[in-house]
Formats: C-alpha cells, structure tokens, sequence
C-alpha cells in the first residue's frame, strides 16, 4: 500500500468513526444534551465529508432581494468552491456560473450593475439569462452556440432573502422552512431594505458560528456593553424549531427604549425582543421590529469561513444616525463573538475538547435542534 492510500484509508476510519458518533445525536438525550468533540470543528477529512453530505446540498443565502431591484444588478460570490453570480434578469433572480464556458475564465468580480458578461480572456458574451450572445471568429464546426450557455444553480427567493442550492436535487425549501414563516411574519420581513453589507474572513470552524449566534447563554458574558443592556441572557427563551431551521427569542427588559416601530402588525411581545433564527445549516438572523440583521457563512476549511452578514432596516423606521449606531453596534458584537471562536478554534484540536453538557434549552436549545439536524443529514445523504 503506498503512503496516499494509506493516508486514505486512515481518513475513511476516522470519518467512519466521527459520523457514528453524531448518529448518536440523533436521539441526543433531552435532558443530557451535549456538544459535539473539537474533531468535528478541526478535521480536514470531515471537512471535507461534510461538504459533500450536508453543505453542498443545502440552501445558502446569498443576500436580499432588494440587492437585485434593477434588471442586471449581480453580485458575485465563491460558494463551497463554485464561482457564481447572482443577477437579476426580468421577474427572476437567477444564479448563473461565473466560469466560462471556453476555457474556464472567471466572468467577472466583485458587485455592479450590467446588461451582459463579457469575458476578459476571448471576449465570450453572455446575457443575463446565461445565453452566449457572441464569441468572436469561432468559425469551426465543433462550436454549437446554443451548447455554450453558462451553468446554473437553483435559486429562490424567501421572506426577502434569495438562497441558493447548488445540488441539482434539493430539498423542498417551502416545506422545511414552512413554520418559520408563521414566527417572523408579523415582523413583515419582505419590507426591510438593505443599508449595509460587509464580507470578513473569520479562522474559526462554520458550526461555531452558527452554534454561536443561535444561544444566548452567552450574551450577558461575551456582550456586556453592547447587547447585555436590552438582550441578557437571563431573558432568553427557546422558540420553535422544524425541518430545516430553529430559533430563539432574546427578550428585552421592562422600560427599554423602543427599537423603532417596525410593522404595524407586530404583537407586544415581538416589539420587545429579537428573534434569533438558523436557516441550516449556513445562516443566522436576527429580526427586531426595526432591524433585520443576517449573516451568511460560507465554510472555506475545517478554521476559516467566509462571512458576509447584511443589515436592513424596517421601511422608514430609523434615521441615518441610528442607523450608523447600529452599523458599529453591530461590527463591536461581531468583533466579540469573533474573538471567541477564534480563540475557541486553537482549543478545539485538544484532546479534551471531547464535547461538553449543554445548558438547558432556553439558553442552549437551539444548539440541540441544530446537531440533530446535522445527524439526520449526515444519516440521509451520507454517502453510503
Ligand atoms: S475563456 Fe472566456 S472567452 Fe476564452
Ligand atoms: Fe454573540
């Protein structure tokens, strides 16, 4: 046996071993919850596993709609190694492939505005629906026009977020995130529009922050300037969970200031709290009555992600000086939280990060919903 296949077949052992392990969580104890060992958050060969099992075929969202109001605004992005770019064209937002289709150029970069793609290497032209419009003096018979379309990825809009799958079987995103529709919708969440959006790179595992942002045993804690005054841990209690998401409830105290009116149908009870919700497995929100904040995490190794977050305002309801208040609230939150899962990260390759007791589920509940959404993906498309 030479070394590559040995090295191959100490990693199928060590996945095999890791993904019975999680099997487990799938019938995780209610009372005795626990988290997953630092392996999970530190292994390459998982990494890797997980990418083809769970990440490649979920839904990711790739920003708000409002992004794309004008026929031909794009953005473009790498998800899970797949360039694409995200376009309006007409009624449809659509994810083309940003590669093309000659030699394989990247199309184009960054964020704008255009009628058409043209590459820089040969000068192929492509439309916004993906079809090749013209490639200069390709005469020869084996170029067909109409084959040279760029690819594309299911895309969806939902409760003003655009997602993006890249399996050419995915699953039913209505169905799984049917519930969640009913807890946000008197927030009106189709009617915030953007004002600030920021890309970072973060040296931590996807599954922290995604663990991270959905409990709030660490608010008071990690927070105590910035989030602890309107959302202590203390008043946190654990919202429902279904198919594909799971969400919390960060509770303001009596006598806050109002967050700003947000939508007229909103109960007294959602006018003083945030919901904090996980669409799985790559992004997490919160929704206030004014505020809408969500962060898109795209894994790039075991200790790194990509993290785009947005922040959109509820109608009129803020000013331009609130909302630059929030803006830098919400870099200081997200410096915090990096510090941690950064630090974390360096913890987790440690023999004795063998997976602890979770808090009970007000506090760490959704940690609970999330691992045994992963078990029962992993058990499902697991590559058998
Ligand atoms: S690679 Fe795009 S035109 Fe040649
Ligand atoms: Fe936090």
């Amino acid at each position: 046996m030479n070394e590559k296949s040995q090295q191959n077949r100490f990693d199928t052992v060590r996945i095999d071993g890791l993904r019975k392990n999680l099997a487990e969580y799938t019938a995780m104890d209610e009372n005795a919850p626990r988290s997953l060992s630092g392996q999970f958050y530190t292994d390459p060969a998982f990494f890797n596993h997980e990418c083809r099992a769970v990440l490649h075929r979920g839904w990711h969202c790739v920003g708000r709609s409002d992004e794309f109001a004008r026929n031909g605004d794009y953005l473009t992005l790498n998800l899970l190694g797949e360039p694409l770019i995200i376009v309006r064209d007409g009624d449809n937002i659509k994810a083309l492939s940003n590669v093309c289709r000659h030699r394989g150029m990247l199309l184009t970069e960054g964020q704008g505005n255009s009628n058409r793609f043209v590459c820089r290497y040969h000068g192929w032209t492509y439309g916004l629906d993906g079809a090749l419009l013209r490639a200069p003096r390709m005469k020869n018979d084996g170029f067909d026009q109409k084959t040279c379309k760029l690819g594309g990825f299911s895309c969806k809009q939902k409760f003003g977020f655009v997602y993006v799958s890249l399996s050419s079987n995915p699953s039913d995103i209505d169905a799984e995130l049917a519930g969640l529709g009913n807890i946000i919708a008197n927030y009106e969440p189709e009617k915030y529009s953007t004002a600030h959006s920021a890309t970072e790179i973060w040296k931590c595992n996807w599954k922290s922050l995604v663990e991270n942002f959905m409990e709030g045993y660490h608010l008071s804690i990690v927070h105590p300037h910035t989030l602890h005054g309107y959302t202590p841990t203390g008043l946190s209690k654990k919202g429902p969970n279904g198919a594909g998401y799971t969400s919390y409830f960060a509770n303001y105290p009596d006598k806050i200031a109002s967050r700003g009116p947000g939508a007229a149908s909103l109960t007294k009870e959602e006018r003083n709290r945030s919901t904090l919700f996980a669409v799985f497995p790559c992004q997490v929100v919160s929704i206030a009555s004014s505020l809408l904040v969500s962060l898109s995490i795209r894994p790039l190794s075991p200790a790194s992600i990509e993290l785009r977050w947005t922040m959109s305002v509820h109608s009129e309801s803020l000013d331009p000086k609130t909302i630059s208040e929030r803006i830098k609230l919400w870099e200081d939150v997200n410096q915090e939280d990096q510090d941690k899962l950064e630090a974390m990260q360096s913890a987790l390759s440690s023999v004795f990060a063998n997976g602890g007791p979770l808090a009970e589920d007000d506090y760490e509940g959704t940690i609970r919903d999330f691992l045994r959404w992963l078990a029962k993906q992993d058990a499902s498309h697991g590559l058998n």
